[in-house]
């Protein structure tokens, strides 16, 4: 087996515990690899300036793959008060190091699979005929364009002559806000490129032709966001009929979709979307198959660079606990998504089979899979620590 070199991105909080312990699997299962710690998140801001240090751009340049665990991040005002006194007034302004690294490398296509494990006790259940219950077993993967639509940052409050110009070539403009005073516009554009958008629609058919889903479910809202949403579909027909006959194609809107996620999950193989109606389908999702306890993702890019990280962020309030208590399930599925990636499917079948067994047995429950709130206490009331979980895992290795 070819020795891999990985960086590793602990992060803040709980970033660093769910990474450590994912290594412990990942180690435990015969997973050969070298690996490089970069420095990312809250420290190096306070510290250095800069959440996302250009050592660490290069590192990850250098090996193109990376787990990451999770970072801390703060609005801007927040952040520079933090800001270590030394570089305090030096003009340096505070910007979220995941955005940070998705622009840098291009990380278009994010992945968010959402899997129901047998036994979860968090699994979704809904009222059946004559008031039985239901437990569908939910198996989608979500294709989110991860760099463009309203989260590419171009927008104004009060915007500039030259933009109030060209939105004044509009007639839908000039009818609905032509008499609204300049200073009182915010406008965030949502922009899709032919390119990026014909991107994440061929990795989500190449995705149902590889694993032998049915369909694909373009869930955006083309009837009315004509110009975007429109694109995502029309391209997905394209496609679709010159390349993908054999799956079929889904037109859903983003909307309706929510209301159905309750209705026929299990209905659904791979959904793809834009950046802002991916995040929202794909955390709707994950909801239904226990939360963020289990929402693991992949970003890529088209040369190569790929990220795998937990959904989660660095939850600060239990980063300090002496044994902490999170669910690191979550993180090492994420892992599993990279061991794909490198085509060592065998351990990454493993390390699955070993999760589902201890979900099944169900004897080691972290706190959220118990219902419980989180504080340390949880521990003396049957609760399995982080670290428990991991060993309940590494233990059932096959
Ligand atoms: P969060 O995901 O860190 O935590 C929200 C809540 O979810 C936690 O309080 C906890 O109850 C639960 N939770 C999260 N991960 C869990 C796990 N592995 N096991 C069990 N329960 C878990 O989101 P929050 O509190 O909104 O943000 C905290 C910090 O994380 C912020 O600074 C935020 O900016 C950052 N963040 C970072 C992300 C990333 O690194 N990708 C993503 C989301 C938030
Ligand atoms: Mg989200």
């Amino acid at each position: 087996m070819a020795r891999h070199s990985i960086v590793i991105l602990p992060g803040d909080g709980i970033g660093v515990v769910v990474l450590e312990e994912t290594l412990r699997v990942l180690d435990a299962a015969g997973f050969q690899a070298d690996y490089v710690q970069g420095d990312i998140g809250w420290k190096f801001w306070c510290k250095e300036g800069n959440p996302l240090p250009l050592r660490t751009l290069d590192l990850i340049a250098r090996h193109k793959v990376a787990l990451f665990g999770a970072i801390t991040s703060k609005p801007n005002d927040e952040a520079k008060a933090e800001l270590d006194p030394s570089l305090q007034g030096k003009g340096y302004s505070y910007s979220s190091p995941i955005v940070g690294l998705r622009q840098f490398f291009d990380l278009d296509i994010c992945v968010r699979p959402c899997k129901s494990y047998k036994g979860n006790p968090l699994n979704f259940v809904r009222r059946g005929k004559g008031n039985t219950i239901e437990e569908p077993l939910i198996d989608v993967v979500i294709f989110r364009q991860n760099t463009e639509c309203l989260y590419s940052g171009v927008e104004w409050t009060n915007p500039p002559e030259k933009v109030y110009e060209a939105l004044m070539t509009h007639p839908k403009f000039v009818e609905n806000f032509g008499r609204t005073p300049v200073e009182e516009l915010s406008v965030s554009t949502r922009i899709f490129t032919k390119k990026a958008t014909e991107r994440i629609l061929t990795a989500a058919f190449e995705h149902a032709r590889r694993k032998g889903y049915l369909s694909v479910t373009v869930c955006e809202k083309p009837n009315v966001i004509r110009e975007t949403s429109g694109l995502m579909w029309r391209l997905a027909k394209e496609i679709q009929k010159e390349s993908f006959p054999e799956i079929k194609l889904i037109n859903s809107n983003i909307d309706a979709q929510m209301m159905w996620l309750t209705k026929n999950p299990e209905d659904y193989g791979v959904i793809v979307a834009g950046n802002m109606f991916g995040d929202i389908v794909s955390d709707g999702f994950a909801g239904l198959i226990g939360g963020l306890g289990f929402a693991c993702s992949a970003q890529f890019s088209s040369d190569g660079t790929a990220v795998f990280e937990p959904t989660h962020g660095s939850a600060p309030k239990y980063a300090g606990y002496k044994i902490p208590i999170v669910n690191p399930i979550a993180m090492m599925e994420s892992a599993c998504l990279m061991l794909d990636y490198l085509n060592e499917n065998n351990i990454a079948a493993r390390i699955r089979k070993a999760i589902a067994g201890v979900i099944e047995e169900g004897k080691v429950r972290t706190y959220d899979m118990m219902k419980m709130n989180g504080r340390p206490e949880v521990l003396e009331n049957g609760a399995a620590s982080t670290f428990q979980m991991t060993d309940a895992i590494i233990e059932r290795l096959e």
